[in-house]
């Protein structure tokens, strides 16, 4: 298969974990006779540099021109702390969703048996977690209506959402029911929002169409606590834009490490694969950023286009990563690896998983993965 992938880096970690997955891509375009180019442009802070704009009109077209788009991370700590600031490096990010109607962000949260003593949550609470949150990404709070009064007082955002937004999410989260356990919790806060009874009532009429899906709903201050007291009550999570950015943080504790959780954001047209986690500024350039999410969201990017083989070789190469600890400081304080490092590994596993032609030692002394 041909394909032309757009690639986004972005700012802090995201230059360095972006490029182990291009290189795990790579590996994969050799090993299936795939032919994938990768064209790199702007966003984020970097953009604003460079252009003055977080997502430069050039970068979109990029987008729109390719397949795929394979995004890293964004922020940078000078706009953080300056809430005056009117252009910001998460605008780039926003508008690029909006404008490429990427209405679905799909998030998978796993718990990895090899990974199982490095979440600070206790393993027969755990063990065998297997989610999937859909969390609406163009809509609601994001993108309300925002206010700021003249006198610099008063200011709102407004939560909005309309029927048609919720369908066409629950729509796809139903249908991921169908492939995995039949069950899609609603996450609101029917309580409370006008918002959150719209979703109810309009998830409600979707579920007919699909009566051997389990359809139960929680409020998002209970989802919460039940994310962490029994994550394996949930199969499909299905959720506006705010309660997933929330959830889907939380979620993470579960696998180890934020570092290893991948999405992607899907729309009628386009496609963008980036992982879970932020900048992680304090990291840039220092090579302990966990490339993992990144690489899986590469994997996502493939089954995307139904190359499963594929992403079933570079998901394995992942864990074969975590089985041997050849990982990032966030995973192993013992014998880190380095960013770059767990990528070459990756790769190399991809073009040849033989086990025997490996010499991990090695690679703990900083050396070549293969002998
Ligand atoms: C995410 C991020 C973004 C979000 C930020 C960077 C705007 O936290 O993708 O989860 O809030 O959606
Ligand atoms: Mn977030």
């Amino acid at each position: 298969m041909k394909l032309n992938i757009a690639v986004l880096p972005g700012d802090g970690i995201g230059p360095e974990v972006t490029k182990q997955a291009i290189k795990a891509l790579q590996a994969i375009a050799l090993e299936f006779d795939h032919s994938f180019s990768f064209t790199h442009a702007p966003v984020g802070a970097i953009a604003i540099d460079e252009t003055g704009n977080p997502l430069p009109e050039k970068t979109l077209d990029v987008c729109e021109a390719t397949d795929a788009i394979l995004f890293g991370a964004i922020g940078d700590p000078k706009y953080d702390n300056n809430p005056d600031a009117k252009i910001r490096p998460e605008q780039g990010l926003l508008r690029l969703r909006k404008s490429l109607g990427l209405f679905a962000n799909i998030r998978p949260v796993k718990a990895y048996d090899t990974l199982i003593e490095k979440s600070p949550l206790k393993k027969n609470i755990i063990q065998g977690t297997d989610i999937s949150i859909y969390r609406e990404l163009t809509g609601g709070i994001y993108f309300g209506e925002k206010f700021l009064s003249e006198d610099g007082d008063t200011a709102s955002d407004l939560c909005l959402y309309t029927k048609k937004e919720i369908e066409r999410i629950a729509h796809l989260a139903f249908k991921a029911a169908q492939t995995r356990k039949n069950k899609v919790t609603l996450v609101d806060k029917a309580n409370v929002l006008e918002s959150s009874r719209l979703w109810r009532k309009v998830v409600t009429e979707i579920a007919k169409d699909y009566p051997e899906v389990a359809l139960d709903f929680l409020f998002v201050d209970n989802a919460a606590m039940q994310m962490i007291l029994n994550p394996n009550q949930f199969d499909v999570i299905l959720t506006e834009n705010m309660f997933g950015d929330i959830i889907s943080d939380e979620a993470s504790v579960i696998g180890g490490s934020i570092g290893l959780l991948a999405s992607a954001s899907v729309g009628d047209k386009y496609a963008m694969f980036e992982p879970i986690h932020g900048s992680y500024p304090q990291a840039t350039g220092k090579g302990i950023a966990n490339p993992i999410a990144s690489i899986l969201s590469a994997a996502m990017l493939l089954d995307h286009f139904d190359l499963t083989e594929e992403a079933t070789v570079i998901r394995k190469a992942v864990e074969k990563s975590l089985l041997l600890n050849i990982t990032t400081p966030d995973l192993n304080t013992e014998h880190t690896v380095s960013t770059s490092k767990v990528g070459d590994f990756i790769a190399d596993y991809i073009s040849n998983p033989n086990d025997s032609n490996l010499n991990f030692s090695n690679i703990h002394l900083g050396q070549s993965t293969i002998i």
